[in-house]
């Protein structure tokens, strides 16, 4: 069994490049399936979720070649299957994002239920609604789950929350639906308008990505593309904090930066300083940073995905902070493991009450979803002694060469098989 173990480091100094954003990619590699050209996507993280789904289109009938790191070419031309195996969904959700082009493209789909990060219950009847609104019939059997339709035709869509998976898997379900489908409460996310930019390049005709009424007009038939994938804001975001958590004076590169605003604006109430470049983020943790809040929220409010990291940020600062998670239920399951740490925690409903403490001890914790491995990183860069992570085959689901990266850093941060 692998561990990442991570001692109490010096104040993190340096350059760090942030890698291209896996929730950009995933979408956008689901999306090569409704293409019939070569498509060629730069900056594509090296990451478990990644390959698996890859996969995921290879199982499909998709050629998935690696042209150089980080730069992929796929055609799926031939694709032959609108099924995918239980073994590889089970283990990733985003995989389900393979329904919507499969509908469009093959007219049918079957896929097991997804699997993933156990926070909350992440239904995907917004996903299924939006599939039927587009006259797509649904069967559930089994835990698979069909999509069928002879024929898709745009019609109004209202998302009763604005997911982000839902509105990508309508978009792409509906690029090649007969008229116009308008998909109202969208998600705003940065990765949906990476993903508009790309069915665009495609030959898609989408508009209004990045507010919430998305309009997609069917077009014929979609061929190739080369894209460059957006960097990863949540990626930017943990970096962002190890700088302020261990005292340091880190330059972020290669970064959005309106993307990274609530990551910005906390660390700034935290007492960081936060210079911002044309594409980079400079983070200096002055002395004596004190507590903040936050509450989580769909973009462009404060990320979820960032909400354990700052957590763990929280529990050193002077007085009492607290986390207000809306978007997910059950986003909690790293408070257990900073606790073990020393963190005082105490959890209310959806909110976390984070009293700072003088010092943070290390202890053996499990990573038990993707950002709360990341969560656990952070504190072990401060805390006494070491930090033992376990599980961390969801630190790898999503973050590029995370070892290297913090070590480039100074931080003392090594994997070790037990
Ligand atoms: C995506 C991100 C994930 C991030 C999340 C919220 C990817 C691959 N993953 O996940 O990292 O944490 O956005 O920013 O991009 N919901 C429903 N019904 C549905 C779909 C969702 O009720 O059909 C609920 C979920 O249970 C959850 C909320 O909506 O409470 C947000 O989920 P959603 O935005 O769909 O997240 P994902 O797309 O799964």
């Amino acid at each position: 069994m692998e561990k990442i173990l991570v001692e109490k480091s010096p104040p993190l100094k340096g350059t760090v490049r942030i890698s291209g954003a896996k929730n950009a990619a995933l979408p956008i590699l689901a999306a090569t399936l409704l293409g019939t050209e070569d498509i060629v996507l730069e900056d594509v993280p090296n990451l478990k979720d990644v390959q698996l789904m890859c996969e995921v289109l290879e199982s499909l009938g998709s050629k998935v070649e690696y042209l150089e790191d980080n730069v992929l070419k796929i055609n799926s031309s031939n694709i032959n299957s609108y099924e995918t195996k239980y073994e590889l969904m089970s283990k990733m959700r985003a995989s389900f994002l393979v329904m919507g082009p499969l509908l469009a493209r093959l007219g049918k789909t079957k896929n097991s239920m997804p699997g993933g990060c156990a926070i909350g219950s992440r239904p995907i009847d917004l996903h299924l609604k939006g599939f039927k609104a587009l006259g797509a019939e649904i069967s559930v059997d089994h835990g698979d789950i069909g999509a069928y339709a002879d024929k898709l035709v745009g019609d109004i869509i209202y998302l009763d929350f604005p997911s982000v998976g839902a509105t990508e898997n309508i978009m792409m379900a509906a690029t090649m639906a007969e008229g116009e489908t308008v998909i109202d409460n969208a998600a705003m996310e940065p990765e949906i308008v990476d993903l508009s930019n790309f069915l665009n390049k495609l030959g898609a005709d989408i508009k209004g990505a990045g507010t919430s009424t998305i309009k997609i007009k069917g077009v014929k038939k979609l061929g190739g593309a080369h894209h460059q994938i957006i960097p990863d804001r949540i990626e930017a975001g943990t970096f962002m904090v190890a700088a302020a958590i261990s005292g340091g004076n880190v330059l972020v590169d290669n970064v959005i930066n309106s993307h990274l605003k609530p990551v910005i604006a906390k660390l700034r109430e935290a007492g960081c300083t936060v210079e911002e470049g044309e594409d980079s983020i400079r983070v200096i943790a002055n002395n004596n940073l004190k507590a903040i809040d936050i509450k989580t929220l769909p973009y462009p409010g404060f990320p979820t995905d960032m909400q354990a990291q700052f957590m763990a940020l929280m529990t050193i600062l002077e007085g009492t902070s607290s986390v207000m998670e809306t978007v997910f239920e059950n986003r909690f399951m790293h408070v257990e493991e900073l606790r073990k740490m020393g963190a005082q925690i105490r959890i209310e409903g959806r909110s976390a009450i984070i009293q700072g403490v003088d010092e943070i001890k290390g202890a053996k914790a499990e990573a038990s979803d993707l950002r709360a491995g990341a969560a656990l990183v952070l504190a072990g860069l401060v805390a006494d002694g070491t930090t033992e992570i376990g599980n961390i085959y969801h630190i790898d689901r999503g973050y590029d060469g995370i070892e290297e990266k913090f070590s480039n850093l100074g931080a003392i941060i090594y994997r070790k098989t037990f």
